[in-house]
């Protein structure tokens, strides 16, 4: 068997019914979306396909067949906004990656471990909540390197679908888009005591280093264009607020640590391109472009930004939004809302952001965005980590043209 083994719900005939009525919906829905921004709009003849690597701000659903998954979003009223349907996705609609995907023109993706999912030729989602840069700090979701292994099995699934050259290019060709590191650092200072400037660095260095390895992992296995969204402001969220009991201001030691692990993602990033040929990357900033919308929700059209929509406490900032045993707060209008849950913004908020990660300018992201990278010529490598055996090779990338309007 390909895919890893897993405990999967039989559904009936009924519920495969409303699945596909359902995805269908899910279709027409994209579709509609992505002819209001036609101008934003990426045609190719040839289609890019994209890899999604994450935690639970990437996750379409993947957890829902990890029964050991404490970070399961399954229930209502998650997925209220757009799917009417709670589909894994810890949001009331859609996630950066399914905005990512509509406006590259990519037909809308299912999880990588649902089993109906098994057409890998326009990319995979493998991203899931609760994962990890480091294997140790939560081994029950998908680790980052059990991802990039899943990316492995595509690959050479690919390899035999479409023959190697066909898959090579398909690989060199895509876009692998990265959400880690939050996990770590929140479980890290929420359960270290004591913590030293000095330890914080270790941790960064050793985070770092893990991700570095599994990007030269998705490298060797012919990715060549990275985009790595940053992590968010930790400190800032509704979750952090709650349970570092402060009042309008963030919890610095998270703040710190996510902007110490951002300054070092920049530079491994600009590192990597170059020492490895043809590697291709941007950054999102999604840590001020998400903290700017909690501080100044009124700016961006929001009404809340230090709340979130559903949850308990003060901020809503317990995690239970959707509990069944404990009783939580449900806002009437997410739209108003930087924050669906705890530690996840609404769809309303991904939209803004979607716009930024597709072409925002630099102050933004760097040193292109989505719409730039996707139409970047490649140079394709065949890099076998010895640099002798280097063998250079020209994609035209004529069939990856966008029309402006
Ligand atoms: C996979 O999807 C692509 C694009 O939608 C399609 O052209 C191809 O025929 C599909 N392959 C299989 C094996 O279903
Ligand atoms: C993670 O879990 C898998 C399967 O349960 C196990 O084989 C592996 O040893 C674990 N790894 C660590 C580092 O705990
Ligand atoms: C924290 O560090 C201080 C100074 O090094 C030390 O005196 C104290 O015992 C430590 N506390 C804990 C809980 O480790
Ligand atoms: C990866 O993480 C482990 C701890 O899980 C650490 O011992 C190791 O040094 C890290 N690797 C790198 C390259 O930083
Ligand atoms: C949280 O802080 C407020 C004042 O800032 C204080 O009244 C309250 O007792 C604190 N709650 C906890 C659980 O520490
Ligand atoms: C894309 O961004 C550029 C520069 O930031 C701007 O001039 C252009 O209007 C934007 N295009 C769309 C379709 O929003």
């Amino acid at each position: 068997m390909f895919k890893p083994t897993v405990t999967i719900t039989i559904m009936s005939s009924l519920e495969n019914h409303f699945r596909f009525l359902f995805v269908l919906a899910i279709l027409i829905a994209l579709a509609n979306s992505q002819t209001d921004k036609p101008n934003l709009r990426v045609q190719s003849n040839k289609k890019i396909a994209m890899f999604v690597f994450g935690d639970s701000l990437f996750d379409p659903g993947n957890n829902d067949y990890v029964p050991s998954s404490g970070a399961r979003v399954n229930f209502p009223p998650y997925g209220e906004t757009f799917f009417h349907y709670p589909t894994g996705r810890d949001c009331d609609g859609r996630i950066l990656p399914d905005f990512a995907a509509a406006y590259a023109g990519l037909p809308y993706w299912r999880a990588y471990l649902d089993p109906d999912d098994d057409n890998f030729t326009v990319g995979v989602n493998f991203a899931s909540a609760g994962a990890c840069a480091l294997i140790e700090t939560n081994n029950n979701s998908i680790p980052f390197e059990i991802q990039v292994k899943y990316l492995k099995d595509v690959a050479n699934l690919l390899k035999d679908q479409l023959g190697e050259t066909e898959a090579k290019e398909l690989l060199e060709r895509a876009i692998y888009y990265s959400s880690i590191g939050g996990v770590d650092y929140t479980s890290f200072i929420i359960t270290a005591t004591n913590v030293t400037e000095s330890l914080v660095e270790d941790y960064v260095n050793i985070v770092i280093g893990n991700i570095t390895n599994q990007i030269k992992e998705i490298y060797n296995v012919g990715g060549r264009k990275f985009a790595f969204q940053n992590v968010g402001p930790l400190g800032c969220t509704p979750g952090s607020k709650e349970s570092f009991n402060t009042t309008t201001d963030c919890a610095e030691a998270l703040q710190n640590i996510a902007t110490m692990h951002n300054n070092a993602l920049n530079v491994v990033a600009e590192k990597l391109a170059s020492e490895l040929p043809g590697f291709k990357y941007l950054v999102f900033d999604f840590f001020n472009a998400l903290m700017d919308r909690t501080q100044n929700p009124t700016k961006y059209g929001f009404k809340v930004g230090d709340v979130a929509c559903c949850g308990s406490g003060a901020h809503r900032g317990d995690s239970n939004c959707g509990s069944l045993t404990t009783a939580y707060e449900l806002c009437s209008d997410p739209n108003e809302y930087v924050y669906f849950d705890a530690g996840h913004p609404t769809e309303a908020c991904n939209i803004q952001l979607i716009e930024l990660l597709w072409n925002g300018s630099t102050d933004v992201i760097w040193p292109v965005n989505m719409r730039e990278l996707i139409e970047l010529e490649i140079e394709t490598e065949t890099y076998s980590g010895n640099d002798d055996l280097l063998i250079t090779e020209q994609v035209p990338a004529d069939d990856v043209s966008k029309t402006q309007q």
